[in-house]
C-alpha cells in the first residue's frame, strides 16, 4: 500500500530539480518509501548481499568489546535506524536506558520501534522521523545523558566523501564531545562480487531501484512508464563506489507534477552512490570529522568493518 501522507515539497523539489539537471540524479534518501524500506529489508535477506549478515556477526562477536571500551552508555542514537534489526545484538551488550532511532521512512520507523519495544519493555524509545543531513533535535529525555552513536549498514557508503564528512561532524556536535560512535563501512572488494550484491538474480535490488518511479508516480502525479526503464548498477572505479542508475531502455517522454521530460535510450537517472572504504580511507573519513578511532573489528574475508571512534575534543596541532 502507498503512504497516504500528503506530497513531500522536498521530494518534488529533489525530483523536478534532479530530472532537469544536465546529469539527471534523484538523492537516494527517496528510495525509502514505505515500499522501499520492505524492499530493502528483503535485499539484506539476498545470498548475494553480503554486507547485513557480515555485519550481524561482527556485532554478535564485538559487542561485548564495544561495551567494555565505550562502558554502558546511558542512550544509543541510530542513524537510520530502518527496521532495527541489528540493534538488538548491541542493546543486549549495552543495556542503555535509552534508544533513539532517527529514520526518514516515518510509519516503517515507527513500526520498527513499537516492535523493539516489546522486546525490550523497559528500555525508552524515542523514535525521530526525519533527515539525518539536516540539524537533527534529539528528545529532551535523553538530554545530559552519555551517548553511543550507532550508523550501521554502510549506510555512511551512500554520502560522497564531503557529504559524509559533514554528517560526522554533525553527529559531533549532536552527541557531544566524548561520545562514542560505532559506524559500520563497506570494503573495497572483488568487482564481481560487489556487482552481484547490487544486481541479484532474484530482482530485488532492481524492484528497489525502479519503486523509486513508482514513488515518483503516485506522490508527484507523474506519469512515468516504469517499463520504459531498466535497473543498472556499475561499478565506478576512480570514485570507488558501485553506482545505481534506472536506464530508459528506449526514448521516453513523461510529466512530473505536470512539468514535461524526454529522455533519450541509453540515458539514465544516477539513483545511488554506494562508496565503498579501504583501511586508511575508512580511518581518513573519521579523522577529517573530528572522530578519534579506538578500535577496528573486521571479518576473516576484510569484507566489511565496524569501527569504534569517540568525538575529540578541538586540538591544536601544526
Ligand atoms: N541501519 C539499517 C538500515 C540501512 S538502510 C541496516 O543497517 O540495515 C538505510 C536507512 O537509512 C533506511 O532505513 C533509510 O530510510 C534511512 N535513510 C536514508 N537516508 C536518510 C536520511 N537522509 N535521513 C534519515 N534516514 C535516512
Ligand atoms: C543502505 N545502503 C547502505 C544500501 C547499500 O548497500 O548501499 C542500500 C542498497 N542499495 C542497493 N542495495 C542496497
Amino acid at each position: 500500500m502507498r503512504d497516504a501522507a500528503p506530497p513531500d515539497p522536498a521530494f518534488r523539489a529533489d525530483v523536478l530539480a534532479g530530472l532537469a539537471a544536465p546529469i539527471p540524479a534523484i538523492p537516494a534518501r527517496w528510495l525509502y518509501d514505505r515500499r522501499g524500506s520492505e524492499l530493502f529489508e528483503a535485499i539484506t535477506r539476498l545470498p548475494e548481499y553480503y554486507p547485513t549478515r557480515t555485519e550481524r556477526a561482527l556485532l554478535e562477536r564485538h559487542s561485548v568489546d564495544v561495551a567494555r571500551i565505550a562502558g554502558t552508555g546511558d542512550a544509543v542514537v541510530e542513524f537510520g535506524s530502518g527496521s532495527s534489526a541489528k540493534t538488538p545484538i548491541l542493546l543486549r551488550a549495552l543495556g542503555p536506558s535509552a534508544y533513539v532511532p532517527i529514520d526518514i521512512s516515518g510509519d516503517f520507523l515507527r513500526e520498527s520501534a513499537a516492535a523493539l519495544q516489546q522486546a525490550f519493555p523497559g528500555l525508552a524509545i524515542h523514535p525521530v522521523e526525519g533527515d539525518f543531513m539536516k540539524p537533527i533535535t534529539l528528545p529532551r529525555e535523553v538530554a545530559g545523558m552519555t551517548k553511543l552513536g550507532f550508523f550501521p549498514g554502510s549506510t555512511i557508503g551512500n554520502l560522497v566523501a564531503r557529504t559524509a564528512v559533514d554528517l560526522l561532524r554533525a553527529m559531533k556536535e549532536t552527541l557531544g564531545v566524548g561520545a562514542y560512535l560505532l559506524i559500520g563501512m563497506d570494503r573495497i572488494k572483488d568487482v564481481d562480487v560487489l556487482l552481484r550484491a547490487y544486481d541479484d538474480a532474484a530482482g530485488i535490488t532492481a524492484e528497489f531501484n525502479l519503486n523509486l518511479l513508482r514513488r515518483i508516480n503516485a506522490e508527484l502525479d507523474g506519469t512515468i512508464p516504469v517499463d520504459a526503464f531498466r535497473h543498472r548498477a556499475i561499478w565506478n572505479d576512480p570514485m570507488s563506489r558501485i553506482e545505481m542508475h534506472l536506464e530508459a531502455v528506449r526514448d521516453v517522454a513523461f510529466t512530473v507534477a505536470g512539468q514535461p521530460f524526454a529522455m533519450r535510450v541509453g540515458e539514465t537517472i544516477h539513483t545511488e552512490n554506494s562508496h565503498k572504504y579501504g583501511l586508511r580511507d575508512s580511518r581518513l573519513l573519521l579523522r577529517a570529522a573530528g572522530w578519534g578511532l579506538c578500535q577496528e573489528w573486521t571479518d576473516p574475508d576484510d569484507q566489511f568493518v565496524l569501527i569504534l571512534a569517540q568525538a575529540e575534543p578541538q586540538r591544536f596541532a601544526p
